[in-house]
């Protein structure tokens, strides 16, 4: 594989003695490019885009890529286009002389009259792989701060790393072998699984397109009903964002509040957002599209859609879907952001239960991918098809998923952060816990993650559920071990970045720094309950923390929730910052060995019986009876369960 048959072709076609022109129309991506840096001359369309995109699927441009493009655009050029992937225009191809002409009607014409051109003129210069790569005098300091800025932002990916790598021999050896490096990165990184696991998700994200709902119905292009007019309903965090994402796809939107100040203040902070997004992307802020009212009547009157994001508080909504299904046109869908709360129980407010939906939209709406579009027992296909339209053209990742408390991704989340609560109990300190996932690539750790999203938001969800208790130091909760230590912070007034102060300490930065008050804190929290501090090791706390959270995902297959574990996993890697060259959570479950998940849960709950989380899913069980296969039989298994049921 390392050593394509594009290479030999390359490599005839550039010590060629007649001029080729390489033409290039719609895009030139991965080997498509390299053959045409191959060519002596490239012209290209106007509208044509060109990239070495491997990166993104955890390899490298191996045909010649990595040696011939810095020869050609320099190495600073090379270095950023070959780490991230990145499309480029024809006019951007041009600036860099990766192409020399660009033409607005047929490539090919343009090439043989460029061709006829040049016939004349000495070939030399025009060999690519001949040329010296040219070196700026700080070349070393170029690299270091290239391999820097990588592995930060990499988070453990090594194909960006071994793209910086290829480069660096491009800069300091002959082209011959500087290929055998490029060759041999390529051969690392083709068996490390990471690579496997980006492909993975390539797939999986198209395959959440074409989604199914459990009784048979399935994704029809056909379906969806064209959106034209939308109202967002309440305007905080979320319906900012929402009403954003909505103008930016060009769908005109009412933004709607109930009182004065609040709506001031939005307008502001909306107007500000597409501003600031129009620039950075180089177009006109869709200003126009947005209507700003506080009169929901009248607003919602003609609209084809509506997004409701009140308060989470579920008397509130069942009130918002009532109105809305009396002042509504009879086939306007109405979908709500809740986060966890039941579709059912808001659809059966209206008087057409089919046309309700989830629409759960991750913060901040305009810049996460994520969109999980949950159905409900009385949701139409149709109504589905459409809200995974509607998010399609938002430019979201739509996964469609089945009504429980907390939907796939809050859901899963669930056990993995009360894991983080009793690690903290046994002894383990919240800068080892995030470390340790942060390290396995993790964005941010579940505690710092917890202080930037706010202590007190996940206090009201526990509230609501009647887990937290003001006053109450029980560890026992409806029957099962709890953890009040979050519960304890909120009411200390510590609800993370926004008051300075949560599971870290933030001095008018956003740098999270331990707090000395906090191991205090957990001191006397042991000692009044009488736990002993152990020293926890690293492994306990990713297993602990990952396969409660995987051990869900599979009791999420089982129900029937998510259709398939790419469904899962799309949702991790697109709105809960798992690391995509892990795949997400179910396929790294299959890269470690579903046995050994069974047996490490199996351990944990001996060690802990209080724990249902730990207890591990029967699907689990039987996908290991079965052989542990790969995750892309998994569908066959689940789906012999469901008709068992
Ligand atoms: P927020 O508190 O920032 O905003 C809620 C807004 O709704 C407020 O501006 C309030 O004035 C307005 N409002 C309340 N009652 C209203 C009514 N009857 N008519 C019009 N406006 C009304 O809340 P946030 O965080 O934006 O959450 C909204 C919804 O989105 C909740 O259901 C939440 O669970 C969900 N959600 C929140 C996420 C987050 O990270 N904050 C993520 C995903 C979903």
């Amino acid at each position: 594989m390392t050593g394509p048959p594009l290479v030999p072709m390359i490599h005839a076609i550039e010590a060629a003695n007649k001029p080729v022109v390489a033409a290039i129309e719609g895009i030139a991506l991965g080997g498509g490019l390299e053959l045409a840096l191959g060519c002596h001359y490239r012209v290209a369309h106007s509208k044509a885009k060109v990239g070495l995109p491997e990166v993104t699927l955890g390899l490298l441009p191996a045909a010649g890529g990595t040696q011939r493009l810095p020869r050609l655009t320099g190495l600073p050029a090379a270095l950023e286009l070959i780490t991230t992937g990145r499309h480029i225009t024809a006019a951007e191809a041009l600036e860099l002389s990766i192409v020399d002409r660009l033409t607005d009607h047929s490539a090919v014409d343009a090439a043989v009259k460029f061709a006829v051109s040049v016939a004349e003129q000495s070939l030399d210069a025009c060999r690519i792989s001949t040329r010296p790569c040219p070196c700026p005098p700080d070349v070393n300091a170029l690299f270091e701060a290239a391999m820097q800025k990588v592995r930060q932002k990499a988070r453990g990916a090594i194909a960006p790393v071994a793209c910086v790598q290829a480069l660096q021999a491009a800069a300091a050896l002959p082209y011959a072998q500087g290929m055998e490096r490029e060759k041999e990165l390529m051969a690392t990184l083709f068996t490390s699984g990471q690579a496997r696991a980006l492909q993975y998700n390539f797939f999986a994200q198209r395959a959440v397109a074409r989604w199914s709902m459990p009784g048979g119905a399935r994704w029809d292009s056909s379906r969806p009903k064209p959106i034209c007019k939308t109202a967002v309903i309440g305007l905080g965090t979320m319906g900012r964002g929402i009403t954003v994402s909505l103008a930016q796809a060009g769908l005109s939107v009412v933004a709607v509040e109930v009182q004065e100040k609040p709506l001031k203040e939005a307008k502001q902070a909306i107007t500000g957002m597409l501003r600031r997004g129009a620039k950075r992307r180089g177009v006109a802020p869709a200003l126009d599209l947005i209507t700003y009212s506080q009169n929901l009547r009248a607003a919602v009157a003609d609209v084809d859609l509506v997004i409701e994001a009140v308060f989470e508080d579920v008397d509130l909504k069942k009130q918002l879907f009532q109105q809305l299904s009396a002042v509504c046109k009879p086939d306007a869908f109405l979908c709500t952001n809740t986060s966890a709360l039941d579709i059912d129980l808001l659809a059966l407010q209206s008087r057409h239960p089919e046309l309700v939906v989830g629409m759960h939209f991750f913060a901040p709406a305009h810049v996460m991918k994520l969109l999980e579009v949950v159905y409900g027992s009385r949701s139409s296909p149709e109504a589905v098809a459409t809200a995974m339209n509607l998010g399609k053209k938002m430019g979201k990742v739509g996964v469609a998923v089945g009504n429980c408390r907390g939907f796939v991704g809050n859901r899963m989340l669930k056990p993995y952060l009360e894991q983080g609560l009793f690690l903290l109990e046994e002894g383990a300190t919240p800068k080892l816990v995030d470390e340790v996932l942060e390290e396995f690539g993790f964005a941010m750790g579940l505690f710092r993650m917890s202080d930037l999203s706010g202590i007190d938001v996940g206090w009201r969800v526990r509230k609501g559920e009647g887990l937290a208790q003001p006053g109450t130091a029980s560890r026992v909760r409806q029957g099962r071990r709890y953890s009040p230590l979050g519960d304890l912070l909120y009411e200390q007034g510590r609800f993370g970045q926004k008051t300075g102060r949560g599971w870290y300490q933030y001095d008018n930065s956003r740098e999270a720094r331990p707090d000395p008050w906090l191991h205090r804190f957990l001191e006397e929290y042991r000692a009044r309950r009488g736990l002993v501090a152990r020293r926890i090791d690293r492994q306990e706390v990713l297993e602990r923390c990952l396969y409660t959270l995987i051990n869900e995902g599979f009791r999420i297959l089982e129900e029937g929730i998510a259709a398939g574990p790419e469904d899962i996993d799309v949702i991790y890697v697109f709105g809960y910052g798992w690391p995509k060259h892990r795949g997400g959570p179910m396929f790294y479950a299959g890269m470690v060995g579903l046995t050994k998940i069974l047996g490490r849960l199996e351990h944990y709950q001996k060690a802990h019986p209080d724990v249902l989380y730990l207890q591990p899913c029967g699907l689990l069980r039987r996908l290991v009876a079965s052989g542990s296969p790969p995750v892309h039989k998994w569908r066959e298994i689940i789906k012999k369960t469901h008709s068992h049921l």
